[in-house]
């Protein structure tokens, strides 16, 4: 059974409008082959433009984070909803920068995922250990802690996820997990998915922390690597295309 991959850049809080223009129409020519699935997930504000933009070439797009709640007295919050209104395809959830700077936790984590759920939006539940936790051997705990969280509170849905592996040493650092630490961690999540659902094996895991043109190839060569969430790669177009390439 082969799997496409799933090559999904987090543009984070960057880019401007032209300069998101100027970055999709360099790569919407490149990205026209059917062997790896590519999306952009971007900043709010920017959903409309990139739909614009997007709509009717080869790549999806999302958004980078939803609101816990349905709708509603919620100063600031953006709904699946809303999302769902500019056709986002994904929507990243529990991503660390989230949990460590805006207080998430698994529970709101695994809110999020079912209110994308719910819009038929694919959540993108990203999990992984600081370096502290993996140098106390707690690896395993917590990702699968923060996977627990999510298949508890969306059941049989489970298998309509993307989830993320991406160790928090490894983000934006320029340290990338070995393919034999990431691909470690990717067996024991696949697991936990097996143990929830019968369809495990087609959920995309995810590796993400400073892949890039150099790591991609033997990355996505590991058994349960099934794409990546890419960050400050996927702002740079030759980078970006390679990691595609090697994807494809
Ligand atoms: O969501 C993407 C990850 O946080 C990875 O970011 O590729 O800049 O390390 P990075």
């Amino acid at each position: 059974f082969h799997m496409k991959k799933l090559i999904v850049g987090n543009w984070k809080m960057n880019g401007d409008l032209a300069s998101n223009a100027a970055l999709l129409q360099t790569l919407m020519p490149k990205i026209t082959s059917a062997t790896c699935t590519v999306a952009v997930c971007v900043a709010a504000p920017y959903l409309a433009s990139v739909q614009a933009l997007l709509s009717g070439s080869a790549m999806q797009w999302g958004a980078q984070d939803v609101s816990q709640h349905e709708v509603g007295a919620y100063t600031g919050e953006v709904s699946a909803a809303m999302l769902r209104d500019f056709s986002a395809r994904y929507v990243i959830v529990g991503h660390s920068e989230r949990r460590q700077y805006h207080g998430e936790t698994d529970v709101h984590v695994a809110l999020k995922a079912q209110r994308a759920l719910a819009a038929g939006i694919t959540p993108i539940v990203c999990v992984g250990e600081t370096l502290a936790e993996r140098e106390l051997g707690q690896t395993e705990e917590i990702v699968k802690r923060q996977l627990a969280a999510v298949i508890h509170a969306n059941g049989h849905c489970i298998s309509e996820i993307v989830v993320a592996y991406e160790p928090v040493w490894a983000i934006g650092t320029g340290k990338t997990a070995s393919p034999e630490q990431a691909q470690h961690v990717h067996a024991v999540l696949r697991a936990q998915l097996r143990a929830a659902s019968a369809h495990a094996d087609k959920v995309h895991i995810l590796y993400g922390g400073s892949m890039n043109a150099a790591n991609a190839q033997q990355l996505l060569a590991q058994a349960d690597i099934d794409g990546g969430l890419v960050g400050g790669a996927s702002l740079k177009t030759a980078d970006f295309l390679s990691i595609i390439a090697a994807a494809s």
